[in-house]
């Protein structure tokens, strides 16, 4: 079992009867549901998924998991993702999928919010991982300039065409290299402020439950909020 599928397994124990489920994005969130799609058939486990992107829709939706639209449901019980860097003051960096924007709608709706990594994704401070910033398509050329002068590095999210990716809420995404981040809430204040910016990867006092794939087996780390 690699550590992905490890977590991915893992988290799914934390789901309960009854429970409305955000379900997220990417390839160790992908095990996740695969997992949950397996307590649906095997254990008639009673849930409702809400997803955060097309693909988990498509792959929740052949395993059978009953799922509802963000906006019919009041909130979401659990929500259970990956993350692309986690530092150890437990912020994050999330959007390496390219879905950051809807996955922080639905975990902003959340009771709880556990994220599900192997240990290589664990980072004193965050950074070293591209930053997504999600852009409407008008006037983004100009965000990438003002990216540029302020030295952090931009660069085009593209797809595996080699052309610009468009993202399931039809934007754009700019990647900042910002090699470390010092101070992530100044950062995301700074982020949140820009016009024509939907969102960005930052994800900041937000998780409550951190698993962590190793060698010797899932790690669960509690976070005081
Ligand atoms: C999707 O946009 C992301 O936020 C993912 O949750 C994150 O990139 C982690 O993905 P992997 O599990 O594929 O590394």
């Amino acid at each position: 079992m690699n550590l992905k599928e490890m977590v991915g397994y893992k988290a799914a124990e934390f789901v309960k009867n009854g429970m409305t489920v955000g379900l997220g994005t990417g390839s160790t969130a992908y095990y996740m549901v695969e997992a949950l799609g397996k307590r649906v058939k095997e254990e008639g486990l009673n849930i409702v998924g809400v997803t955060t992107s097309y693909e988990t829709a498509d792959h929740a939706r052949d395993l059978d998991i009953p799922l509802k639209d963000i906006d019919e449901v009041e909130k979401i019980d659990l929500t259970i993702d990956g993350a692309d860097e986690i530092s150890s003051q437990y912020n994050g960096i999330k959007g390496g999928g390219a879905a950051h924007l809807f996955e922080k709608i639905v975990a902003n709706l959340s009771d709880r919010n556990i994220w599900i990594v192997d240990e290589t994704k664990l980072v004193e401070k965050l950074g070293a991982f591209p930053l997504p910033v999600e852009v409407i398509q008008f006037g983004s050329g100009q965000l990438f300039n003002l990216f540029k002068e302020k030295g952090y590095k931009p660069t085009w999210r593209n797809n595996k065409e080699g052309e610009r990716l468009v993202t399931d809420a039809g934007n754009l995404i700019i990647d900042l290299n910002l090699g470390v981040i010092e101070n992530p809430h100044e950062l995301a204040k700074w982020l949140d402020s820009l016009t024509g910016v939907v969102e960005h990867g930052l994800f900041l006092d937000c998780v409550n439950t951190v698993i962590v794939g190793t060698s010797e087996g899932p790690i669960v780390e509690e976070v005081n909020r």
